[in-house]
């Protein structure tokens, strides 16, 4: 069941990826994923109005390294000559192009980005055209089901995709009015993978490494993405490759989660200072504490800390006396 995947030319070890998400994607995130077993992980959504406005912020998001690679791009806009101005610009940033045509953000939506897209095909297909016409990396596209339920559109613009010259398409089941709510309904990228040749990537719903087994059996999908699954829990891809190989997956001790919430807090202050790495990490140390016994003290007490040595100390505290 691991199995290399190709989009375009370009040739992936395995294929569970990292899916964007937006302020969480960044490079310590990416890097977490990757030593884990991450086969492709992307950047979060980036604006090309930024980027051709030589925006500082939005090309910070595009800060990488010689290892965060296979590096996959995400682009949002709603104008084919942007989006494809913006596709010149991160040319040599990474190793694939996707453009957003999911993101339910009102912002988003409102500017006739993001999973506005999908009520309006002709559009859709002229910025694939477009984006298509200014690179020569992999190409791929991000949707959901359509924007209401009611009214699903996602094979309609997977086959625009393909024949304007998509490599892949990932597919997160839920429509635009439903954002995160209710199910999302495999079944969808089981008819999606019957409907087009260009290989098919599942989104939505996992949560464990039996999810990501599960989803790939129940839909035949090419591969999958590991979005919310992933938070605090870059084991993730280990455990789903060590299902699919067959294995039983080893879960990961308290004291494994201190030593890689160690280094995600290491990895932050050298990308960003102490100062940003440690009002970010909150979010994510309270994701690595999820599920241990008094998770809920150690996230309010962590809210609270402003020194990087009482972060560490309270770390070890909070994981070694779950580990004993
Ligand atoms: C906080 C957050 C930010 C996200 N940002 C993006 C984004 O920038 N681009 C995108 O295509 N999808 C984004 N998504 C959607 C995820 O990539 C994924 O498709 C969705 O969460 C479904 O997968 P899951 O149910 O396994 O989490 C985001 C999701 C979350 C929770």
């Amino acid at each position: 069941m691991t199995k290399s995947i190709t989009i375009g030319p370009l040739r992936l070890p395995n294929n569970l990826i990292l899916a964007p998400m937006a302020g969480l994607t960044n490079l310590p995130m990416r890097f977490m994923a990757r030593e884990c077993g991450a086969g492709l992980c992307f950047t979060e959504m980036i604006s090309v109005n930024g980027l051709v406005r030589e925006g500082k912020k939005t090309f910070e998001l595009l800060r990488s390294a010689p290892k965060d690679r296979p590096l996959g791009i995400q682009l949002f806009g709603d104008e084919p000559g942007i989006m494809a101005e913006g596709a010149r610009l991160v040319a040599g940033y990474g190793d694939l192009l996707d453009i957003n045509m999911g993101c339910p953000v009102r912002k988003v939506v409102d500017s006739g980005a993001g999973s506005a897209l999908l009520r309006e095909p002709h559009k859709a297909a002229a910025i694939i055209r477009a984006v298509r016409s200014a690179t020569s990396l992999p190409l791929t596209i991000k949707i959901r089901t359509g924007w209401k339920a009611e009214e699903p559109s996602f094979l309609e613009i997977a086959r625009i995709a393909e024949e304007e010259g998509c490599d892949a398409v990932t597919l997160h089941p839920r429509s635009r009015t439903q954002m995160f709510e209710g199910k999302a309904d495999w079944s969808k990228i089981k008819a999606l993978k019957e409907s087009v040749k260009i290989p098919v990537i599942g989104s939505g719903d996992i949560f464990t490494a039996r999810d990501v087994v599960a989803m790939l059996e129940e839909t035949g999908c090419d591969g999958v993405m590991i979005a919310r699954g992933g938070l605090g829990n870059p084991w993730i891809f280990r455990e789903a490759l060590e299902m699919m190989t067959g294995r039983e997956p080893v879960p990961s001790t308290p004291q494994e989660r201190l030593t890689m919430a160690l280094r995600h807090l290491q990895l932050f202050t050298e990308l960003s200072g102490e100062r940003v790495a440690l009002r970010e990490m909150r979010k994510h140390l309270a994701w690595y504490a999820k599920g241990l016994p008094n998770a809920a003290q150690f996230r309010d007490m962590i809210n609270r800390i402003e020194e990087k040595e009482e972060l560490t100390h309270a770390m070890g505290n909070f994981f070694d006396r779950r580990a004993a």
